[in-house]
C-alpha cells in the first residue's frame, strides 16, 4: 500500500502524527492521542476524538468515558490489552463539539494506516460521528446499534459511545449486550480463553 508514512510502520504512523499540522486543531491542541492497544488484536475500536484528559495525556480514553469503557469491558471479560483502540480524529477539538469534514479528511489516513496494520477481525464504532463515518453516512445509533455489516474480512458493528452512557446510565445494560455479542462474535471470552 503507497504511505505517506515512508513504509506504513507503527512508528512511522506516530512520529508523523506527533508533528502533524495538518488541520487547525494541531493549533489548539496538547498532544495528538495516537491509537492504542495490542497491535494483534482482532477487534479495533473507533471513536471520535480525544477529550480535555485525552489530549493532556496523549492516550485515549483516559477520562470519565474511559472508566465507563474499562467496567464494560472488564464485565464482558475483556480488557484493553485484548483491543485496540483509537479515534476518527486525533486531536481535542476545543469545546468537545463534533469535527467538522476538514478535520476528518485531513486525519484519515492515520486511521486507514492504523487499520491497514491492524488488519481487525472485528471493527467496532462506538457513537454516531465514528458510525457515520466508517458504517453509513445516515447510520442511526438508537436504531441501529448492534447490527452487523460485513466487508471483506471485517466484520462492523457500532454502539453507543461511553459519553451517551454518563448522560443516560439507563443505556449500560443496552451497550453491555452489544459487548457481549461482539465478545461471542470474536470467541473471545473468558470461558473460550481458558479452553485454549
Ligand atoms: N471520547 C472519545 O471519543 N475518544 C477518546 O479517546 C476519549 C473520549
Amino acid at each position: 500500500m503507497q504511505s505517506i508514512f515512508g513504509q506504513g510502520t507503527w512508528n512511522e504512523i506516530y512520529e508523523h502524527l506527533s508533528v502533524c499540522t495538518q488541520c487547525p486543531l494541531s493549533q489548539s491542541r496538547h498532544l495528538p492521542v495516537m491509537g492504542r492497544g495490542s497491535r494483534q488484536a482482532d477487534i479495533m475500536l473507533i471513536a471520535e476524538a480525544p477529550g480535555a484528559q485525552e489530549d493532556q495525556q496523549g492516550v485515549p480514553f483516559v477520562g470519565r468515558s474511559g472508566e465507563v469503557l474499562d467496567r464494560l469491558l472488564l464485565e464482558c471479560g475483556l480488557g484493553r490489552e485484548d483491543l485496540y483502540i483509537t479515534n476518527i480524529i486525533k486531536c481535542h477539538s476545543p469545546g468537545n463539539r463534533d469535527p467538522n469534514e476538514e478535520e476528518k479528511k485531513a486525519c484519515f489516513p492515520y486511521l486507514k494506516y492504523e487499520t491497514y496494520l491492524l488488519k481487525p477481525e472485528i471493527i467496532v464504532c462506538l457513537g454516531r460521528v465514528a458510525a457515520q463515518r466508517i458504517i453509513a453516512p445516515d447510520f442511526k445509533i438508537s436504531r441501529q446499534h448492534g447490527t452487523w455489516t460485513h466487508r471483506k474480512n471485517c466484520a462492523l458493528t457500532a454502539t453507543y459511545h461511553p459519553s451517551a452512557i454518563l448522560h443516560d446510565p439507563s443505556k449500560y445494560e443496552l451497550v453491555k449486550e452489544d459487548f457481549l455479542e461482539i465478545v461471542k462474535k470474536c470467541s473471545l471470552s473468558y470461558a473460550a480463553r481458558w479452553k485454549r
